[in-house]
């Protein structure tokens, strides 16, 4: 994980970096620091296991027009000043910023050591200035290349040096992103750290070592020089600003009526299709998190209306599998960046399966490594608990399955306009937000929360739970409705909240006598219900009514109140809602 950001230009680095670094915060926050090359070539730096805030008011002046600054989610030691970044080499003359993570630096932390370098973190990452420093000899370009060639494991690192007015950047396994202005350059994790910059931006390929030096950008690949094209960006810099809300959680929720058309309009434009040579007999699904809840709601929708076979499996378990027989894979993945998605990408690609990804960030590693992708229109998600991307990756799936030729043309008629009704209708739901923040009082007193569901609403319940767990730290869980009396039930006791996620479908009826049994163990149950429910008030101690739609688009519906319930949980718990702990959104560690 890790966020990092350079700055060269004509600009004060220091105020654009920490500006650009408090918008990466969502990979990483539990300490910060920023390095800046002076007017007499001196590199400056501070640093401390803070959040960005925090040093921006902290910091000493530091003057100079070329920089780098990093936020981190520790890996290789606990949050201290001393494991902050950037990492310097003993004289002070190589100062790097790195995400990623170096399989082998504990041979090439002993090899220096002995060699009478002083370590003083436990990151991984110092090695690296110290290797640059090894290998200088009057050449920077020349000493950050000899230094990769040593690096096993993943890294993108951007490297500041008192001896030359350059930064050199360079990518392998982790993203980087190069932004231009005329008179600017700007290097980033992410584009949505630099996109109030600038919207022009290069994305970096494995193997790439970048020179910027004043206007001027070269790179290599593995030595050879290469053309990067550039590229622009579709999102805006006004989509990153939080505008009126409190946190960008509760503004991704509201946008969800805006995101759901958009991904609707867009992807009408291609063909969205999948499997359709005919001879899939074996669809994977591939994700994790709360894509991975996408992706169960997909296996249902996909089996239901067109029959093939498909299989969701944890990205994170199936690169230890030993077996892998799938004709086609459907990747989900918000960010693009997940290590676990893009091991199991490659992996597929090496098999010879077709990948299919569906993410949100154009440029991302896993659409460049898929054979085909398809872009969900959420645009920026900042909040680290997913949500719009969530929605959007189920529009994305429900208008791929409708795509699909073996789909009945009546369904695939009246779910199109069904899809069409539903922007309307999440701003309906949106009407009653007050009676889930009553609900989310009550949760928000206990320090555990069921949620049950069942077919397609039971990936609802997991989703609904991770929601819950993520952002107010309450300890939830999701069951299929089914198999409570297996075990789960041991865990209720009097007043424990049971959100049970229902919808007009075959498994109504079985959602009443699994909400009567919950009840006959004195837990409290909300329940999400239609809004023509008249029956479930008698069964519930709470319900929350929920726009009618058709029963397979039941889960767009039921997930956005959960989200919400969820927020204002952890708003009544006074959590840090938009950086919970121990959490990043870009996962880039296996
Ligand atoms: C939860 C959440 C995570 C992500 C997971 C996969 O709110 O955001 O569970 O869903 O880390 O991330 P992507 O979709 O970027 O591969």
């Amino acid at each position: 994980m890790c966020g990092i950001v350079g700055y060269v230009g004509q600009r004060q680095a220091k105020d654009i970096l920490l500006d650009c670094l408090g918008r990466l915060e969502y990979r990483g926050y539990d300490s910060s620091g920023i390095a800046i090359r002076d007017s007499n070539n001196d590199i400056n730096s501070y640093k401390d296991a803070v959040r960005v805030a925090t040093l921006q008011e902290n910091a000493p002046p530091l003057n100079g027009n070329m920089g780098i600054a990093h936020t981190r989610w520790a890996t290789h030691g606990p949050p201290t000043m001393v494991n902050a970044h950037p990492h310097l080499d003993c004289t002070g003359k190589f100062a790097v910023v790195h995400n990623g993570v170096i399989a082998n630096f504990q041979k090439i932390k002993d090899l220096l050591i002995a060699e009478g370098h002083t370590i003083v973190s436990e990151t991984d990452t110092e090695v690296i200035p110290h290797l640059i420093e090894k290998y200088y000899n009057g050449n920077l370009e020349e000493a950050v290349q000899n230094t990769i060639n040593v690096l096993t494991g993943s890294y993108s690192i951007i490297v500041l040096s008192q001896y030359e007015s350059k930064l050199i950047v360079a990518k392998n396994g982790s993203p980087l992103v190069i932004g231009i202005t005329e008179s600017d350059k700007f290097i980033s994790s992410d584009v949505p750290a630099i996109i109030k910059y600038t919207d022009r931006v290069i994305y970096l390929e494995d193997g790439d070592l970048g020179v910027i030096v004043g206007d001027n950008i070269r790179i290599m690949n593995y030595g050879k020089e290469i053309e990067r094209k550039e590229q622009q960006v579709g999102w805006c810099k006004e989509e990153i600003q939080k505008e009126d809300y409190e946190h960008f959680m509760l503004k991704e929720i509201h946008e969800q009526p805006r995101v759901i058309t958009n991904t609707i309009l867009e992807n009408v434009k291609f063909n969205t299709s999948f499997a359709m040579d005919g001879v899939v007999q074996d669809l994977g699904i591939l994700a994790c998190g709360t894509s991975y809840n996408a992706g169960l709601i997909g296996e249902y929708i996909i089996e239901e209306l067109t029959g093939i076979p498909t299989r969701v499996c944890f990205a994170s378990e199936f690169n230890h599998r030993r077996t892998v027989h799938l004709d086609e894979a459907i990747i989900l993945t918000q960010s693009g960046e997940t290590a676990d998605v893009l091991t199991a990408m490659k992996t597929l690609k090496s098999l010879g399966v077709k990948t299919l990804a569906v993410t949100n960030v154009p440029g991302s590693t896993a659409s460049r490594i898929a054979d085909r992708t398809i872009f969900i229109k959420a645009g920026p998600e900042v909040s680290v608990a997913a949500t719009k991307s969530f929605v959007a990756q189920l529009i994305v799936l429900y208008q791929m399955v409708l795509s699909h030729p073996s789909v009945d043309p009546a369904m695939r008629k009246l779910l199109r306009a069904e899809l069409n009704q539903l922007p309307r209708k999440v701003e309906q739901l949106f009407e009653s937000e007050s009676q889930i923040v009553e609900c989310a009082k009550y949760i928000s007193t206990y320090e555990d929360a069921f949620f049950i569901g069942r077919g397609i609403n039971y990936p609802v319940a997991l989703e609904g739970a991770l929601k819950l767990k993520e952002i107010s730290y309450i300890h939830a869980e999701g069951f299929a409705a089914g198999e409570l009396k297996h075990g789960p039930f041991a865990l209720l006791s009097k007043g424990v909240p049971v959100i049970a996620i229902t919808a007009q479908d075959a498994n109504y009826e079985a959602m009443l006598i699994s909400i009567k049994e919950v009840k006959a163990r004195d837990a409290y149950v909300i329940a999400l219900a239609n809004e023509n429910d008249e029956i479930i008030g008698k069964f519930a101690d709470k319900v929350l009514k929920i726009p009618n739609t058709h029963k397979l688009l039941s889960p767009l519906m039921n997930t956005i109140p959960l989200q919400l319930l969820a927020y204002y949980t952890a708003k009544f718990r006074g959590c840090p809602i938009d950086f919970p702990r121990n959490l990043a959104k870009s996962v880039t560690v296996e």
